[in-house]
């Protein structure tokens, strides 16, 4: 088992790749300026060793812009992608196609090196703080080993540092010479956070960095992190398949099936006004705070299991469980459209003229052209 051989692109220097992103279809643009991360076709492919028949397409051709200072919230149930984006970003796991462009630099294509440099400023949390807390390691060295790493403290000077660290995430600095185990679920996330922090990042991938968390202690976590992001204006990519979760903390939206992103919008729009089925479905299933809202809620329930990403269906990867489908669905990738303004939807029964698939006459593909000419390449 391992990742897939990228594909030529992978040879390209950093200067030759840059030259690419020329190329490559036009961005998620919608008004808020310039990305700080811009991910383009991104493909992360599994090569379990049985031929094509077993390659598992854990991330297929992925393209969307994260703006400075928000948090994007990455969403869709487990097995679809997440974790693998999340991490293919940051190169801690190869893409195999597709570019991440950072600052101008496409990550996916910077050597070791150059890499590492970068990596100081994109961090992740992770969802499972003891297991990603070296146990061997008291709590300052943990916290302390990036300033080391990356020459920005040594001796006394790292030392205050690590203290201040610790009092930004809520830990007393008298907890330095302890050991993970010592410390509660929460705090050990606590230990992580101020890790991540320490080389003062711009970019942080949070991936479900509270599930593994009681609930009484999942605010507390999540305001820490909102508390964070004001104080270092830090930009996030918040994963969890926890929707509650994704409305609390997130400014936008996006959403993951199989491999593909299919829905992606601010999140006020996206719980009030899904549009695409498999959004629609998974909007249904979350309680509204408001009592007559919630009476008169439906729940929309999905047929079936999420197929395999070894042999995704073809067309609509959400074909086989759509309520809604046709078969132009089993024939034809639907590409993200802007449906309405910031509001982009992988859909072919829906389009930015009749948004509404409820309201779409039996059988009508109205986006059917558009993803047409979108794989025809025009
Ligand atoms: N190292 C790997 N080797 C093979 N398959 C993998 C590997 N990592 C993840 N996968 C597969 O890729 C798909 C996406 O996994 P993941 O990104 O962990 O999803 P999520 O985080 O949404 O639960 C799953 O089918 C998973 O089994
Ligand atoms: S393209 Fe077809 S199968 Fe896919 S979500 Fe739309 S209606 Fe359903
Ligand atoms: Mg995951």
């Amino acid at each position: 088992m391992g990742l897939v051989e990228r594909d030529e692109h992978s040879e390209m220097s950093t200067q030759e790749s840059n030259l690419n992103t020329l190329q490559t279809p036009p961005p998620i643009a919608d008004g808020r300026g310039e990305p700080l991360i811009a991910i383009r076709d991104l493909e992360v492919y599994f090569d379990m060793g049985r031929g094509k028949k077993g390659i598992v397409k854990a991330v297929d051709g992925v393209t969307f812009d994260i703006y400075p200072g928000e948090t994007l919230g990455l969403v869709g149930e487990s097995g679809c992608g997440k974790t693998t984006l999340g991490r293919a970003i940051l190169r801690l796991i190869e893409p195999t196609a597709g570019q991440v462009l950072y600052h101008g630099k496409d990550l996916a294509h910077l050597s070791a090196r150059e890499m590492r440099k970068q990596r100081r400023h994109l961090q992740i949390i992770f969802q499972d703080p003891y297991a990603s807390l070296n146990p061997r390691m008291t709590v300052g060295q943990i916290v302390g080993e990036p300033l080391d790493t990356f020459r920005i403290a040594r001796g006394r000077e790292a030392d205050e540092r690590v203290q201040q660290l610790l009092e930004t995430v809520g830990l007393s600095k008298r907890f330095i010479k302890r050991y993970p185990h010592e410390f509660s679920g929460g705090q050990r996330q606590r230990i992580g956070i101020a890790r991540a922090l320490a080389v003062d990042p711009d970019f942080i991938v949070a991936d479900e960095p509270i599930s593994a968390l009681d609930v009484s202690i999942q605010a507390q976590i999540m305001n820490l992190l909102e508390k964070l992001q004001r104080e270092k204006n830090l930009t996030y990519l918040f994963i969890s398949h926890d929707l509650r979760a994704i409305r609390h903390v997130s400014d936008r939206v996006a959403v993951m099936y199989l491999g593909k992103l299919v829905e992606i919008a601010d999140a006020k729009t996206i719980y009030a006004d899904p549009l695409m089925p498999y959004t629609k479905a998974l909007i249904s299933a979350v309680p509204v705070p408001d009592p007559k809202v919630e009476a008169s809620r439906q729940r929309i329930v999905l047929e079936g299991d999420v197929p395999s990403p070894i042999n995704p269906p073809r067309g609509c990867r959400f074909h086989t469980r759509c309520p809604y489908v046709i078969q132009a669905c089993k024939e034809v990738v639907p590409p993200l459209v802007e449906i309405k303004p910031g509001h982009f939807a992988a859909c072919i029964r829906i389009s930015p003229e009749q948004p509404d698939i409820e309201k779409v006459a039996p059988g009508d593909a109205p986006g059917l052209a558009a993803a047409k000419s979108a794989s025809s390449g025009l």
